[in-house]
């Protein structure tokens, strides 16, 4: 503990100090790892040295590309993420077989700068869908700062970044046990006096204007192809979760792995005219879900080698285990397994922070409400707001039954209008996705029968092998894997017999010069829905406005798709830079799965033999992929996800609308619902 408590004061004065600190211990040849181990709160310097302390294994690292590549495969979009089109093309070019060439080839001073270029290498595809996580690194700890950020916009309309109005409440209240060491490292006259920073204009960010940081994030944030999307993830933001509404902290104050050790400030308190230049150390957080370990041997072993979910099963042999993905996709865990899922991945868990009581909202929930939606009447008696953090974390039924009843409330108590909050959402189920669209809008050719996209598989050797091994041989009887033709439609909604191998003859393709093949147009398999849609629309659709932080992902992005492509459903992005276009949604896809998922379709299929089957994955790692793509509304021959989704308003924020979502739909309204 005294060393311990040393080392966080030093922090205080940055980098260097810190880094020396470690230094030491390891001339000591003290364990880097056990100087964490069993700790709360540590210094980003220490968790480095820790994780910089291991050497590559040949044989790992050959491991991890392997399946890395062999379950690319399986991704719809390696080769159209070469170079996607506009508006995308600066932002989407990357040749992951290349880089896995480069990385091969690479020499490594530790296997956690190997982890970091996989990682990054994959993130770059800016695609929430298909990213590399591994356990023993990304969230192990969480890098956090006492101040998070947000783009104000002044009275003359220019924009500036701030240390948002609520800092020092939620960081007092969720970080008590740690405020004392943030506090104490403030300069001069404003030690002890963090709750003075909350609402500072942040003049400059490590000397540089503040939106070099912003941007130098959005190269590394992946996740959202847009610009303004990836721009978004520096500030902080609010997700209704399955208990209340939750508080991100934004890339700024939270990091999923110890990149910084501090940051210096130049900030323009509030009333005060001379600027303050502060340096604050980043404190490094254990993650809950993080195994306790004392030293480098346990920390290896009880967080870094492969778990139970990491490989897939021979359904055969035992009972289907939930993929470890689930741990890593951005929408609460559900108990509903055999519901397919079009879900983002993050290298960042689901905030568990708590948006502090002022600014959540106080009216009682309706009817209806869920744990990740709920149903409010505004104080205006006309706006109902349905928000929705996610299209999964409950259990199907009850989502789909709580979402009908809940829009039959506010009309019933006299809503005539509808914000739908998609802030932070990042998908869940398809079939939600469908439903609510086909709820609000009523029956007509946008919601039946197909109130989606049609979408198409990938069509590798691989993938036909599964599904000719699948009708030849019966070897799924109770319908459990992707690639079973009973659980899909033909382009004309016709289930595929049990014997037909869908994936025959492929569609061959040329895209960005590489010769693809893809499956034949699937169309949709959610309707007849489980339960009975209503016959009449429920809101009128030039009276429904769909409201985010871009930050709507994957089934997420197909409801606001085809609400506004189709039903011309108004769309407003909160606080994006005025001169970045904003895009309303992102990551599209279709469905989304991972390895783990794909080799229990191999192993089933009795092909883990084959030498395009990726071998067991021997870290505790993670990989997705896009496995069905939509197609465009607008394109029909042209997958959604690199078509352009700009939002119909920046709304700009201001002190009193940050973070607070009931002042957010009250403007929100009074713009575009009048
Ligand atoms: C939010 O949820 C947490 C966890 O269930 C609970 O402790 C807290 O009181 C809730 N806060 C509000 C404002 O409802
Ligand atoms: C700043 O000044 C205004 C006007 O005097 C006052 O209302 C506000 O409370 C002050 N804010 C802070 C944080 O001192
Ligand atoms: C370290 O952890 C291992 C298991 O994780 C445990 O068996 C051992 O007793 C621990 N040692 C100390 C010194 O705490
Ligand atoms: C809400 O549900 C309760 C219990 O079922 C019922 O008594 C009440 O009338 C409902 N309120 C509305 C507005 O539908
Ligand atoms: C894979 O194993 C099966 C029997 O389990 C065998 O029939 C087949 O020839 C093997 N294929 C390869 C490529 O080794």
């Amino acid at each position: 503990m005294g060393l311990h408590r040393f080392l966080a004061l030093f922090s205080a004065f940055g980098f260097i100090s810190v880094h020396a600190a470690s230094e030491e211990l390891q001339k000591g040849n003290a364990d880097p790892c056990a100087v964490i181990g069993g700790k709360k709160w540590v210094a980003p310097a220490d968790v480095r040295a820790c994780f910089s302390s291991f050497k590559v294994d040949p044989a790992i690292k050959s491991n991890i590309l392997e399946v890395v590549s062999k379950t690319l495969a399986f991704h719809t979009s390696v080769n159209y993420e070469i170079r996607a089109p506009e508006p995308f093309s600066q932002f989407v070019h990357e040749d992951l077989f290349k880089d896995i060439a480069r990385i091969t080839e690479t020499k490594y001073p530790s296997d956690y700068d190997l982890h970091v270029d996989v990682s990054r290498t994959l993130k770059r595809l800016n695609d929430g869908h298909c990213v590399w996580i591994n356990a023993c690194y990304d969230s192990l700890f969480l890098n956090f700062l006492p101040i998070p950020l947000t783009l104000l916009t002044e009275k003359d309309g220019s924009q500036n970044v701030h240390i948002v109005p609520e800092a020092f409440q939620v960081a007092s209240a969720e970080f008590a046990d740690e405020i004392s060491v943030w506090q104490d490292a403030l300069p001069g006259k404003l030690k002890g006096k963090l709750e003075s920073l909350s609402g500072a204009k942040v003049l400059s960010i490590n000397g540089r204007p503040p939106f070099d940081a912003v941007n130098a994030n959005a190269l590394i944030t992946g996740s959202f192809q847009g610009l303004g999307t990836r721009q978004n993830a520096f500030f902080s933001s609010y997700t209704r979760s399955t208990t209340n509404f939750s508080y991100s902290m934004g890339n700024f104050a939270q990091q999923s792995l110890p990149l910084a050790d501090s940051v210096n400030l130049v900030i323009q308190r509030v009333n005060q005219t001379k600027p303050d230049v502060i340096t604050l150390p980043y404190r490094s957080r254990i993650n809950p879900v993080t195994v306790p370990f004392n030293s480098s041997a346990t920390y290896r072993a009880n967080n870094c080698v492969a778990v139970d979910g990491t490989n897939g099963v021979d359904l055969h042999a035992s009972g289907l285990a939930p993929s470890a993905a689930a741990k890593f996709q951005q929408a609460p865990a559900s108990p509903s397994k055999k519901h397919l899922l079009n879900v983002m991945l993050d290298t960042t868990p689901l905030s568990d922070v708590v948006l502090p009581p002022g600014l959540q909202p106080t009216a009682p929930a309706l009817n209806g409400s869920f744990p990740a939606g709920t149903f409010y009447l505004q104080k205006d008696g006309k706006t109902g707001i349905l928000a929705l953090g996610s299209f999964s974390g409950a259990d199907f039924d009850v989502m789909q039954s709580g979402l009908l009843e809940g829009l039959l409330t506010l009309k019933e108590i006299g809503a005539t209008q509808l914000i739908v909050d998609v802030t932070n959402n990042g998908g869940g189920f398809i079939c939600i996705a469908h439903w609510l669209h086909r709820i609000i809008i009523g029956p007509k050719s946008t919601t039946v029968p197909q109130a989606g996209l049609d979408t198409k598989a990938r069509d590798g050797p691989l993938a036909r092998q599964i599904v000719q091994q699948i009708t030849d041989k019966n070897l799924d009887p109770d319908q459990e894997l992707l690639y079973n033709p009973l659980n899909w439609n033909n382009a004309n909604g016709i289930q595929f017999p049990a014997t037909d191998n869908w994936l025959l003859p492929p569609v061959n393709t040329q895209i960005n010069g590489h010769a693809d093949a893809f499956s034949q147009r699937l169309g949709q398999e959610c309707q007849p829905f489980t339960a009975t849609p209503p016959d009449v629309a429920l809101f009128d659709p030039s009276k429904v406005v769909i409201v985010s932080n871009g930050r709507c992902a994957s089934s997420c992005s197909l409801f606001s798709i085809t609400m506004s492509k189709e039903d011309g459903v108004k769309t407003v992005v909160v606080g994006g830079k005025k001169d970045v276009q904003q895009e309303y949604c992102g990551t599209v896809g279709g469905q989304s799965t991972d390895y783990s998922t794909i080799d229990t379709e191999i192993k089933t299929a009795q092909l883990k033999n084959s030498s395009l089957a990726p071998p067991d994955l021997l870290v505790n790692g993670v990989q997705g992929i896009t496995w069905r793509l939509g197609f465009a509304i607008d394109a029909p021959t042209q997958p959604e996800e690199w078509q352009d989704h700009p939002a119909d308003l920046n709304l700009p924020l201001t002190p009193d609308l940050v973070n607070n979502p009931v002042a957010i739909w009250e403007t929100v309204a009074a713009k575009l619902l009048v």
